[in-house]
């Protein structure tokens, strides 16, 4: 069925696991990652951004999700990820989401607050929970002073107010990540004690870590074997994401390393078959490697298999 965070977070809460919230575009994407879910017996966010619903239109995402659920019987959490204003958050709890995210980070303090209880507000009315976020991930990062970081990365003491002040269900946090396949341009660093700080002051309330793909070499190395150009991409290292989950960490952000697997394993094989046009020959294996992707993610990197 389709379910909220509510069950899912209680339980991440009290343990060292993650929940993956996982990026969907189209069907092949959406199958892969299922699949993989379905085999580890994980709890599961697919996630919809802006982009998303423009590029594969809200009533195909919708319908492909109820699909899924129906094909392998899994409870599943269909999200908004970076919803920018109230319309957009309300249109998807009318069309049947079980979560919003309401991004309003780049707003000051007091309006993010307006904005994100106008949000809760209806959501909760709906039976939807909310999921918000307070600082702001940076681009590309390196060398960031402490006083940089005391503007952008949450401040627990406001995180604290802004959580009691708006109901929020969920609180996206910035300690260090980043979107995209460029997150670090020296050595990878994350604020754990930031995050233990925020923890401590709010621990009921689930944290998540958006720009949390690794951007395993592996993959981009494919990419540029056959024909990419992607140097010098950088993600958080694996282990970094295992140790925020045991900081209060509930919800892991993926989008960046299912696209990397999908685009090296197209590349290889046009580049290996030139002479093949059927779309199934590429998307087949394309869908395969989003699913050995999100399986390990699942297993040996949000340690949520079976939870
Ligand atoms: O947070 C960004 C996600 O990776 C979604 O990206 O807006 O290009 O769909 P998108
Ligand atoms: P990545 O770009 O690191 O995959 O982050 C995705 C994300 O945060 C979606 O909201
Ligand atoms: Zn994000």
């Amino acid at each position: 069925a389709l379910v909220t965070t509510k069950e899912m977070f209680e339980k991440a809460l009290k343990s060292d696991f993650a929940v993956g919230a996982f990026n969907v575009n189209n069907m092949e994407i959406i199958q892969g990652i299922v699949e993989a879910a379905a085999e580890e017996k994980a709890p599961l966010i697919l996630q919809v951004s802006a982009g998303a619903r423009k590029y594969a239109k809200p009533a195909y995402l919708m319908k492909l999700v109820e699909a899924a659920i129906l094909d392998t019987g899994l409870d599943i959490c269909l999200h908004l990820d970076h919803g920018e204003d109230f319309e957009i958050c309300k249109k998807c709890v009318d069309d049947g989401f079980t979560s919003v995210m309401i991004d309003g980070s780049k707003h000051p303090f007091e309006e993010n607050i307006r904005l994100t209880k106008e949000v809760v507000e209806y959501a909760h009315a709906h039976g939807v929970v909310v999921e918000a976020e307070l600082g702001k991930l940076a681009g590309v990062e390196d060398n960031i002073k402490v006083d940089q970081k005391a503007a952008t990365y949450t401040d627990p003491e406001e995180a604290a107010e802004f959580v009691e002040r708006t109901g929020v269900d969920s609180l996206a946090i910035a300690i260090g990540t980043s979107h995209g396949a460029y997150k670090f341009s020296g050595d990878p660093s994350l604020d754990f004690e930031r995050l233990k700080k925020i923890h401590e002051m709010i621990p009921n309330t689930p944290l998540v870590l958006h720009g949390a793909s690794t951007v395993l070499p592996e993959f981009v190395d494919k990419c540029n074997a056959y024909g990419g150009s992607i140097p010098g991409a950088k993600g958080v290292p694996e282990d970094m994401i295992t140790e925020a989950a045991k900081h209060g960490i509930c919800k892991v952000n993926i989008d960046t390393d299912l696209r990397l697997a999908m685009t090296a394993e197209v590349r290889k094989y046009l580049q290996e078959n030139p002479s093949d046009f059927d779309p199934r020959k590429y998307l087949g294996p394309a869908r395969d490697a989003i699913k050995a992707m999100v399986q390990h993610k699942i297993k040996n990197v949000l340690k949520a298999s079976g939870q």
